[in-house]
C-alpha cells in the first residue's frame, strides 16, 4: 500500500488523483441531472425514478459510500496540492504570474470549497430534511415515501431557494469548465492542436450541466413546472 500513498503524495500522483476523481464526480453530476430532468415530465416520472434508486437497496449504499470516498479524496488532494504550491513559492513574484491564468483557474480552490458547502446544504435539505423539514415531510408523506416531486417543487417555489440554487450554478459552471480543461491536460491532451476543441467541449459540457440545474430550479419558480396538487 505504501507505493499507493507515495504515488498520491507525488506531484504527478496528486494531479492524476484530481483528474480521475474529478472525472467520476463530473459523471455523477451528469447522471444526477439526467435523473432530475424527469421532473419536467411530471410527478410519476421522477417519483418512479426515486423509487427505482431506493429499490437498489444495498447497492445504493455501496454507490453512496463510493461517491463520498471519491469526493473526500478529491477535496483532500486539492487542499494538499494547493498547500504544496504555496510552500514551493513562499515569496510571491514581484509581478503576479497568475495574471495570465483565467479567473476560473485561479479560483478553483475557492469554487471547490463553495461546492462542498453547497453539497452539505443540499444533503441537509433533500436527503436529511434538516433545513426546511416541511419540504422533506412532503416526500415522506406519500404512501411509498418517494414523493420527490412534491419535495422539490415545494422547495423551488420559495424564491430565495430557487434563486440561490440557480445562482450557485455559475460557481459549478466555472469549476467544471476549468476542471475538464485541467483533466484533459493531466491525461496528456495538451497538444496545441486540441486546445480550441477542449475549450469548446469544456464550455459546452459545463454549461449543459449547470444550465440544466438552473433550468429545473427556475422552471418551478416561474410556474412552468407546477407544484403538486
Ligand atoms: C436543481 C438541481 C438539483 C436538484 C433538483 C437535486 C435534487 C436532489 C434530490 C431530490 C436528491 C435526493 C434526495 C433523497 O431522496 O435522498 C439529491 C441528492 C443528492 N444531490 Fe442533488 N439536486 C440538484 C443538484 C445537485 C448538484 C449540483 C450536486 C452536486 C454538485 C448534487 C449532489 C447531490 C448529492 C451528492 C446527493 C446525494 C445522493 C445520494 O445519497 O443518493 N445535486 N439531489
Amino acid at each position: 500500500m505504501t507505493w499507493l500513498t507515495d504515488f498520491w503524495r507525488s506531484s504527478i500522483g496528486g494531479k492524476v488523483t484530481m483528474a480521475v476523481t474529478g472525472l467520476l464526480l463530473f459523471g455523477f453530476t451528469v447522471a444526477h441531472l439526467l435523473g432530475n430532468l424527469q421532473l419536467l415530465k411530471g410527478p410519476d416520472a421522477i417519483n418512479a425514478y426515486a423509487k427505482m434508486l431506493h429499490d437498489l437497496g444495498p447497492l445504493l449504499w455501496v454507490a453512496r459510500i463510493g461517491l463520498l470516498a471519491i469526493f473526500v479524496l478529491h477535496v483532500v488532494t486539492a487542499i494538499r496540492l494547493s498547500r504544496a504550491n504555496k510552500a514551493a513559492r513562499p515569496v510571491p513574484y514581484a509581478k503576479d504570474a497568475t495574471m495570465v491564468a483565467t479567473f476560473a483557474s485561479r479560483s478553483m480552490l475557492f469554487s471547490g470549497l463553495s461546492l462542498l458547502a453547497f453539497v452539505v446544504y443540499h444533503l441537509a435539505h433533500f436527503t436529511f430534511g434538516v433545513t426546511n423539514p416541511e419540504h422533506y415531510a412532503k416526500k415522506a408523506a406519500a404512501a411509498q415515501g418517494h414523493d420527490v416531486y412534491s419535495m422539490v417543487t415545494a422547495s423551488f417555489q420559495v424564491p430565495a431557494i430557487a434563486i440561490a440554487y440557480a445562482g450557485f450554478q455559475i460557481v459549478l459552471f466555472l469549476h467544471l469548465k476549468h476542471g475538464i480543461q485541467s483533466l484533459c491536460h493531466t491525461l496528456g491532451l495538451h497538444h496545441g492542436r486540441y486546445t480550441p476543441m477542449i475549450k469548446t467541449l469544456s464550455f459546452v459540457l459545463a454549461a449543459g450541466v449547470a444550465g440544466g440545474n438552473a433550468l429545473l430550479a427556475l422552471s418551478v419558480l416561474l410556474g412552468i413546472v407546477k407544484g403538486a396538487a
